[in-house]
């Protein structure tokens, strides 16, 4: 967030009729702006006269929150220069948040309606990127839904409901049904080269809780992740509320490129998207799996490999999993169905090294205690009788020429002067946009128009710093909507330069 619209967003969060001291909502308010990074270190905040000005409360109040924040680590105040937002990382003043709230001069007992979240809590809030909308143009991530062969799992429902087996209906043994991970085994090992045994794959409700299972069993808080810089929200959230330090790391037209610093301090763990980088959709080149393998056998550290929409590449055969080059037994490969078939159907799938198996399924099912085996029996027939992969192939093609439309509808109304990355595989691509323009203030007038994109900075872990762009995911989008979808998301964009030039 830019400091310029600091006080729009604390405009918009500050509730007079919550019963909450505006002092104390304020101080919160701007603490977590800075723990989610949305203030990024080294920001000049508004002076105290201004943001008093803008938000219409008294400016002993907002130097008060200043003062305060000066005391907990948060800000830093010059004389004549004003107030900026420390250099120091987030984690290192989660470590004293607690401590300072303590200290705080004006922490009356919470007598509020919402009550006071953790730290961790405040941060998954704060930084939050899950949205209401989830269909219509351009929503990123989603398949189209309604292609979904429904009699054809109908059919396979009504055969297990029709005489229930009780074995189906209780929990499921750590791991999930033994039928869906052998027909799962043999499609991975076909689609994607990974190599691996049934009893190494655990069922899990999707890639968040894959990621989330992994990061439980093989790190401790306080650990050091690597992340891609971009990288996909959700996982992100994962693993931030999991209490591990995360570093992002660049990537380039290779994928992650960690620099000889960052290789100096090895993570416990790293976050990759191999087959198709999220959300720039390079594909890692083979020098830089290698690299990577290697580093993670001599340092011991684990790489979680998110093969999350590999399935749909448009011209070239999808590259082969990190997993099946791994000879030392450091990747854990994370799937889901939810591009392939539907998102809410929640099934995904990680395949760990056979030393871990069993440490993860007694985890998965004491963790969650995991069920849906009658649905998982259904979806074992789907794959066994062959309609899951008739269904990708279909959708494929469907796919592959919405977003042809989609880039012919660009080219008509832009020309040469449309640029895009990350069109060659996936769900969605990215539309460049000039450098510096405010991407979210973009995204929120194309929703006013009804056209939902994401703005590509949020991606990123310093969004004042990052390149600017939107995701527009096709695939959700039917094909006689996308052409004037389009031109509806492109009125909006050149008003918004035109305001902001
Ligand atoms: C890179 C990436 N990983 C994971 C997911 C989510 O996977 P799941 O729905 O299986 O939790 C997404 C969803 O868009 C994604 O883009």
């Amino acid at each position: 967030m830019r400091a310029s619209v600091l006080s729009d967003w604390l405009a918009q969060r500050l509730d007079r009729g919550n019963g909450q001291p505006i002092y104390r909502q304020l101080h919160r308010l701007l603490q977590q702006a800075i723990l989610s990074r949305e203030l990024p270190a080294g920001t000049k905040v508004p002076s105290s006269r201004l943001l008093a000005a803008e938000l219409g409360i008294a400016r002993n109040t907002v130097t008060q929150v200043f003062e305060q924040l000066v005391l907990e680590g948060y800000v830093t105040s010059a004389t004549g220069r004003g107030t900026f937002v420390a250099e120091s990382a987030p984690d290192e003043i989660v470590g004293s948040f607690d401590a300072a709230l303590e200290q705080t001069s004006f922490a009356p007992a919470a007598t509020s309606a919402e009550p006071a979240l953790s730290v961790r809590g405040a941060r998954l809030i704060a930084g939050a990127g899950v949205s209401k909308r989830q269909g219509g143009a351009f929503m990123p991530g989603v398949p189209d839904v309604s292609r979904f062969p429904a009699r054809v799992w109908s059919r396979l429902h009504t055969k297990y409901w029709r005489r229930p087996r009780p074995d189906l209906l209780t929990y499921a043994p750590g791991g999930g049904l033994a039928l869906l991970r052998h027909v799962l085994a043999d499609y991975l090992h076909t689609a994607r080269s990974v190599r691996c045994t049934p009893g190494q794959i655990i069922i899990t409700t999707g890639i968040h809780q894959s990621v989330d299972l992994a990061v439980r069993l093989l790190s401790d808080p306080g650990d050091l992740i690597w992340t891609e810089d971009p990288c996909y929200w959700g996982v992100r959230s994962v693993l931030h509320v999991s209490g591990l330090q995360s570093r992002p790391i660049p990537v380039d037209d290779e994928g992650i490129n960690p620099s000889p610093a960052d290789l100096a301090a090895p993570p416990k763990l790293m976050l990759v998207t191999p087959s198709h980088q999220y959300p720039l959709g390079m594909v890692m080149s083979l020098a830089r799996r290698r690299m990577l393998l290697e580093y993670a056998r001599q340092n011991q550290c684990w790489i979680i490999e998110d093969d999350y929409d590999s399935e749909y590449r448009y011209g070239s055969r999808p590259l082969a999993s990190l997993q099946g080059l791994d000879t030392a037994g450091q990747v854990i490969y994370v799937g889901s169905f939810g591009k392939t078939l539907f998102p809410g159907l929640r099934v995904g799938y990680i395949v760990v090294p056979e030393a871990l198996a069993e440490s993860f399924a007694t985890a998965s099912a004491e963790l969650y205690r995991e069920g849906q085996l009658l649905q998982q029996a259904v979806l074992a027939e789907f794959i066994a009788e062959g309609h899951f992969t008739s269904h990708i192939r279909k959708m494929r093609t469907l796919y592959g020429q919405r977003r042809q439309t989609l880039l012919d509808a660009a080219a008509q109304r832009y020309g040469s002067a449309f640029s895009a990355v990350g069109g060659d595989a996936g769900l969605h691509l990215v539309m460049q946009l000039p450098d510096g323009t405010d991407d979210r203030a973009v995204a929120a007038a194309a929703l006013k128009r009804n056209i939902v994109v994401r703005a590509l900075s949020g991606y990123y872990a310093e969004p004042a710093n990052a390149p600017s762009g939107l995701l527009l995911g096709y695939a959700c989008v039917p094909d006689d909507e996308i052409v004037p979808a389009f031109n509806t998301l492109a009125d909006a964009v050149d008003e918004t330069l035109s305001q902001l030039a």
